[in-house]
């Protein structure tokens, strides 16, 4: 079978297409015909070499999927052949075909395209851990999110406006902006050209925000603190903007600059909450992965959410996908068919 395995890092042009041999399910094991892949940023990260949850090359990229039970292993007992699923990893999933334990399938959602089963599970479950998990966000909350337009950007948009609350997004470019402003966000901000502290004064009469979605890092992250208000709760899922060189020291110390920090001190007199989180955790907790999962769907179909699929590529596309996402041209999420 087809798939592209990551022997050394580097640019887009390292993904190259392999031939690898197929393997049949174990114990409580299913294999899976892939149809579409879902991209993510990680993913860019892990081929230039700066992930740190990557596995050992070589390995084979790709963190969701969508497609078709091929084969079920002994112990599967509530799986079948035949059966259209989404199938969710820290890696593996750039391939036709994959084989993976039980807690990795997740049920397809029957109203969505293959491509919106492909661009779901990965951002829309990283959207609500943060928001509603670890912010406990509510309906009154005035919610920032960075980089909006996104695909955790345009989740975490949709899951926020659903329930209610006031909404500000930033993103690098105008036709960004037309974008999360279609999805409802109350107030879209260029944050390379206007300065999102200042627009978040003004919008709130001085004052700022309840709950804040940060990906970015850097500047970014240290400013959003300053329009986190008093009890306000900030998660940082990731730090999009870091791009360290393992050859020069200068980037060795604007990496070590620009990983979020926070004074506790300063935290304490105003009440605040700084967390993280990331998603890798919940693979080893199905338990908590599954009350997680039914309640992201249930509340994903009560209120008709869908991904927003901004970009479809062939299979022999994965660089150009790539290079897409990397040059921050990139809106909602990039898919790939096989
Ligand atoms: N913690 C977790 O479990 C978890 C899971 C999934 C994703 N994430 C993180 O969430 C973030 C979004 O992931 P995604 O897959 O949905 O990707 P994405 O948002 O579709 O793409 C990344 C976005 O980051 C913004 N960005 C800001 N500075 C950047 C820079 N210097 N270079 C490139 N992009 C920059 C860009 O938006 P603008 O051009 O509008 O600024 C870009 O579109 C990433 O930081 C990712 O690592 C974390």
């Amino acid at each position: 079978m087809k798939a592209y395995v990551l022997k050394k890092v580097g640019g887009p042009d390292v993904l190259k297409i392999s031939s690898v041999a197929s393997s049949s399910p174990g114990t409580n094991e299913v294999q899976v015909q892939i149809e579409t892949i879902g991209l993510n940023y990680a993913e860019i990260q892990s081929r230039k070499g700066l992930y740190g949850w990557a596995p050992k090359r070589p390995y084979i990229p790709g963190m969701e999927a969508y497609g078709k039970i091929r084969a079920i292993g002994d112990g599967v007992t509530d799986l079948q052949v035949g059966t259209q699923v989404i199938v969710v990893g820290q890696f593996g999933c750039y391939t036709e075909e994959i084989v993976v334990p039980v807690n990795q399938i997740l049920p397809a959602f029957k109203n969505f395209t293959p491509a919106e089963n492909a661009a779901f599970a990965v951002q829309f479950m990283t959207a609500w851990v943060a928001l509603f998990e670890i912010c406990r966000i509510r309906a009154t909350d005035r919610v920032l999110i960075q980089a909006a337009a996104g695909g955790v950007g345009t989740a975490a948009v949709q899951l926020a406006k659903a329930l209610g609350c006031e909404v500000f997004g930033t993103a690098s470019k105008d036709s960004k902006l037309d974008l999360i402003s279609r999805l409802g966000v109350d107030h879209s901000i260029n944050y390379h050209t206007d300065d999102f502290v200042a627009v978040i004064r003004e919008k709130t009469g001085g004052e700022g925000v309840d709950v804040i979605l940060e990906v970015v890092g850097g500047e970014v992250f240290r400013k959003s603190m300053e329009v986190l208000n008093p009890f306000g709760r900030l998660v940082v899922i990731g730090f999009a903007s870091l791009n360290l060189n393992k050859l020069n020291p200068l980037s060795w110390w604007e990496t070590w600059k620009d990983i979020p920090r926070v004074k506790i001190d300063a935290m304490a007199t105003a009440s605040q909450v700084v967390g993280a989180s990331h998603l890798g955790y919940l693979l080893k907790d199905t338990k908590r992965m599954m009350r997680i999962w039914t309640d992201l769907s249930l509340f994903t179909l009560e209120h008709g959410l869908k991904p927003v699929v901004g970009h479809e590529f062939k299979f022999e596309e994965m660089a150009e996908a790539h290079k897409l996402m990397e040059s921050r041209n990139s809106h909602g999420k990039i898919v790939v068919h096989i």
